[in-house]
């Protein structure tokens, strides 16, 4: 099943919730374009990809329960729900960038409300329909940089669950193990919402890919150890500078890989790169609630003393100097990454 679908006998959206995981395999179904962007700010459904899915299926669904009579007013409707659903999720692009290109593409004020509606619902299909084409395409670039034996570090998840299917960078690892590659994962945890050891594990399982999960601070360890041929990881919003905005964690990941001269690939579709910003340092990271941070248990009890506080950034920014060369559906792009992205994005 894709992480997030259209029922077309229900008119509802679908998605797995991915807070249950693994333990529990369930799907959420809405029909408010409200709940939606809720349920985006939750993390029932998350990973950019996917999120930039939801996000259309959502405008779709705002269409769908809008009273209005003609297109102005339909738009007016449409300008509110987008707004409410850019909010969910600061800092994967590929939120507003789903919901920009599905408001330019389908507004024709000449036609009809149920045609703006058709045209909006067939619009988010051809966004999820694409994501599961430009991920296999961007795999068989990404997989011709992986050997047969080689280990690899993954953060955070970037599999199916992360994009309508099949996945960024998990997909390049999918990819390589299909082509007959033996390969290892070692699977970063990735504190506080443990993406990695809950998501990713669950799917190397489905798919045969041999891994072992590590704490997030034992990466570094191995990277100096030799046991680690190659890093790949995803990105929520990689600027034109090729500064790289992913899971955090990230950073610091690249930064032992820089220093034990392992190779690092953020595995990008163009959707995520953002060349409106200059570099990393324009990218909005989103700060969470600390009580993620504050969740953790140790035998049975809270792992900080009472009245303990905390901070919790989402994401961090990884520098292009530190990135051998991001992975896209058109091709992979090295350095100097201001040409070489620009001419990814155009194809
Ligand atoms: O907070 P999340 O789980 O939405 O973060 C996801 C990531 O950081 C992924 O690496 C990123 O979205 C790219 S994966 C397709």
């Amino acid at each position: 099943m894709r992480t997030v679908a259209w029922n077309y006998d229900t008119h509802k959206l679908q998605m797995i919730d991915q807070r249950l995981l693994p333990g529990t395999f369930e799907v959420a179904v809405f029909d408010d374009y409200r709940a939606v962007a809720q349920a985006i700010t939750d993390m029932v459904v998350r990973g950019a990809p996917a999120i930039g899915a939801t996000a259309a299926f959502g405008m779709a669904l705002a269409a769908q329960q809008s009273k209005a009579r003609d297109v102005s007013a339909l738009l007016r409707d449409l300008k509110i729900a987008s707004d409410v659903l850019k909010q969910a999720r600061p800092t994967a692009v590929n939120l507003a960038w789903a919901i920009d290109r599905i408001s330019e593409r389908t507004i024709d004020l000449d036609s009809g409300v149920d045609a703006v509606k058709e045209t909006l619902l067939a619009e988010a299909q051809r966004i999820a329909d694409e994501d599961v084409e430009i991920n296999q395409r961007m795999a068989r670039h990404g997989a011709e940089l992986i050997e047969d034996g080689d280990t690899i570090i993954h953060h955070c998840n970037t599999g199916a669950l992360a994009t309508v299917d099949w996945g960024t960078a998990l997909g390049v690892i999918r990819m390589a193990h299909e082509q007959g590659k033996k390969i290892h994962v070692l699977v970063d945890e990735t504190r506080p919402r443990l993406q990695g050891s809950r998501l990713t594990a669950w799917e190397l399982t489905q798919y045969g890919i041999p891994f072992d999960i590590i704490s997030d601070n034992a990466a570094g360890y191995f990277l100096s150890s030799g046991a680690v041929q190659k890093c790949f990881v995803g990105s929520d919003r990689t600027a034109a500078n090729g500064d790289v905005a992913n899971k955090i964690g990230t950073y610091m990941l690249a930064l032992a890989a820089h220093d034990n001269g392992i190779p690092f690939y953020p595995v990008v579709p163009t959707s995520t790169v953002d060349l409106t910003l200059k570099t990393g340092a324009e990218i909005p990271i989103e700060e969470r609630n600390p009580s993620e941070v504050l969740s953790l248990t140790f035998q049975g009890l809270a792992a900080h003393p009472e009245g303990a506080s905390a901070r919790n950034p989402a994401f961090d920014v990884t520098p292009a100097r530190l990135v051998t060369g991001i992975v896209t559906e058109n091709g992979i792009a090295y350095p100097p990454f201001e040409t070489s992205l620009a001419k990814m994005v155009k194809g």
